[in-house]
């Protein structure tokens, strides 16, 4: 158990205590193990408990972790360099932010594409978590209510094909993920249960995982022990996203690697990885419900997943990299800031999203085209294709 994090409030003690007396029960009339997907999915997004629907604001400086368009501006702006280049190709072109957290993503981009005379038709947010989406809907209200009239909340993806751009920036990386371990050969599911009054691990067996995983080792060279992460929702997803773009962009911001890196014999913990307070470990069993979990995105899936629904990689690539592709040098050069402190703002704002040791190069940025005839800003040439 992590030692040196903060003490939760006692309200949220409360949340978190409610919410394993419910994985307690469910766990008790599985027999003692539930798998750790289902597990992920209660500690994210139970109603009412869980982190995303508890109520207790995630994002940010006072939040547990800060995502790029927290950050500032910048990569908002930059982003819709990217979308404007898209929006130009098709006729009344929607936007669909997947997951758009605390809205202010969505506020800046619509600003920056408005003062870009690009604005697309709809702008639609599909958000999993009622508490966030009445978050973004206050938001969009106070920031952007000339823009209101244009956006709306979906509870699913439209039931027709849209032309435009489906994107999703740290979404991917909260689809809940199943756990396992290899050792010499045999592969376990590793399962939530309880061991002396707590949520321990457990092993479950899993038929259709042990195949996959044992093609993974095989490719992979494992030797030893080794534990790592599969999401079973996330080809899925992926073809149901490509599925709604008639014509346009499917773009994934998010933190992971291709697969043989992901699966790489050296990342033999995996990449399962919690945040509270701004402080990252590796216990996700401490207080459900007041924490992030997260696993990296394993980008030859979703490549896979993609190209399957008859979608053509557009490119693969760092943050950095892609920030670069869309201009943030001009976009930093206009700027002109009224004084110092506004330009160390700007500067650090620039350092946080762009250099290898923050976002940089740990996010990448991938995208696939649909029927467009021209290239879309943001990718280079010389991008990392050929990691997938
Ligand atoms: C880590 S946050 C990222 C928020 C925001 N995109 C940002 O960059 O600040 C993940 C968000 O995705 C939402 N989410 C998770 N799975 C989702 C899904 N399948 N569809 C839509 N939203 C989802 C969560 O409720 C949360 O708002």
């Amino acid at each position: 158990m992590p030692s040196d994090l903060p003490l939760p409030a006692t309200h949220a003690r409360a949340v978190s205590d409610a919410l394993l007396e419910k994985l307690n029960r469910r766990i008790e009339r599985a027999g003692g193990c539930i798998a750790f997907d289902s597990f992920m999915e209660s500690a994210l997004y139970e109603p009412g408990l869980g982190y995303y629907n508890n109520g207790l604001m995630p994002f940010g400086e006072q939040g547990d972790f800060v995502t790029a368009p927290e950050v500032g501006q910048l990569f908002g702006r930059c982003l819709a360099r990217c979308v404007a280049s898209v929006l130009e190709q098709v006729e009344q072109g929607v936007v669909l932010e997947l997951g758009a957290g605390s809205g202010l993503l969505a506020v800046t981009l619509l600003a920056e594409l408005s003062n870009m005379g690009v604005l697309p038709e709809r702008y639609y947010l599909l958000e999993r978590s009622p508490g966030m989406r009445a978050r973004q809907q206050e938001l969009m209200a106070r920031r952007q209510p000339a823009l209101l009239d244009r956006v709306e909340w979906l509870d699913t993806l439209p039931e027709e094909p849209v032309s435009g751009v489906v994107f999703g920036n740290e979404v991917a990386d909260a689809l809940p993920v199943k756990r396992f371990r290899w050792q010499g050969g045999e592969v376990n599911e590793l399962g939530v249960g309880r061991r002396g009054g707590r949520l321990s691990i457990c092993e479950m067996s899993n038929a259709q995982l042990t195949t996959y995983v044992q093609q993974l080792a095989q490719q992979g060279g494992w030797e030893g022990d080794y534990q790592a992460e599969y999401c079973p929702t996330l080809s899925p997803w992926i073809r149901g996203l490509a599925d709604s773009l008639e014509k346009g962009l499917l773009l994934l911001i998010d933190y992971g690697y291709g697969r043989a890196e992901y699966y790489h014999p050296q990342r033999s913990m995996g990449t399962l990885m919690c945040h509270y307070r701004h402080r990252a470990h590796a216990d996700p069993f401490w207080c459900p419900g007041l924490q992030d979990i997260t696993a990296f995105v394993d980008f030859t899936t979703v490549a896979e997943a993609a190209t399957a629904a008859g979608m053509q990689l557009e490119g693969f690539s760092s943050q950095a990299r892609f920030l670069v592709a869309c201009g943030i040098d001009q976009l930093m050069a206009e700027i002109v800031p009224d004084n110092t402190r506004q330009f160390m703002i700007l500067s650090n704002e620039a350092k946080r999203l762009m250099l290898p040791g923050e976002m940089g190069e740990r996010f990448k940025v991938i995208g696939f085209s649909r029927d467009l005839l021209q290239s879309v800003k943001g990718f280079a040439a010389q991008d990392l294709r050929s990691r997938l």
